[in-house]
């Protein structure tokens, strides 16, 4: 049964700098999901290891740090139908080589160091994600907010 779910995307430094944030804000906007929370950060380090936390040990993690922490990243929070799980088969796989084509990954990333975006792969992760970046919290939505949408 399809649930109503938060995920959080992170459009990184590449995509920022690539000028595809629009591109990719607008696809979640089109596919019918909320935005619930939007904001442009430069992490550090420390809050980059803390998102990673699981990855922590990897050969590639340094390299991982270091990339999200070139430049800002765009972090948002989008709600609706199965948005953790549609959100990732938006991004495509995690190695662009393997991502169909349609999906973010499959249309603007070759390469898995420099793969533009991130969505969380579980609720209990985009839980945690979304505290830690919005730590403020985010916007909840309720009837009066939608009377514009037809
Ligand atoms: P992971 O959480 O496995 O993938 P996803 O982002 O799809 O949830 O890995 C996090 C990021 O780490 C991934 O987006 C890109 C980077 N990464 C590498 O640089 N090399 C690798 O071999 C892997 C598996 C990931």
């Amino acid at each position: 049964m399809s649930v109503t779910e938060r995920t959080y995307i992170m459009v990184k430094p590449d995509g920022v700098q690539r000028g595809i944030v629009g591109d990719i804000i607008s696809r979640f906007e089109k596919r019918g999901f909320k935005l619930s929370a939007l904001k442009l950060v430069h992490a550090t380090p420390e809050h980059l290891e803390q998102h990673y936390i699981d990855l922590k040990g990897k050969p590639f993690f340094p390299g991982l740090i270091k990339y999200m922490a070139s430049g800002p990243v765009v972090a948002m929070v989008w709600t609706g139908l199965d948005a953790v799980k549609t959100g990732r088969v938006m991004l495509g796989a995690t190695n662009p080589l393997a991502s169909s084509p349609g999906t973010i990954r499959g249309d603007y990333a070759l390469a898995v160091g420099r793969n533009i975006c991130h969505g969380s792969d579980s609720v209990e992760n985009a839980e945690k994600e979304i505290q830690l970046w919005f730590p403020e919290g985010v916007v909840q939505y309720t009837n009066d907010n939608e009377k514009w949408v037809f």
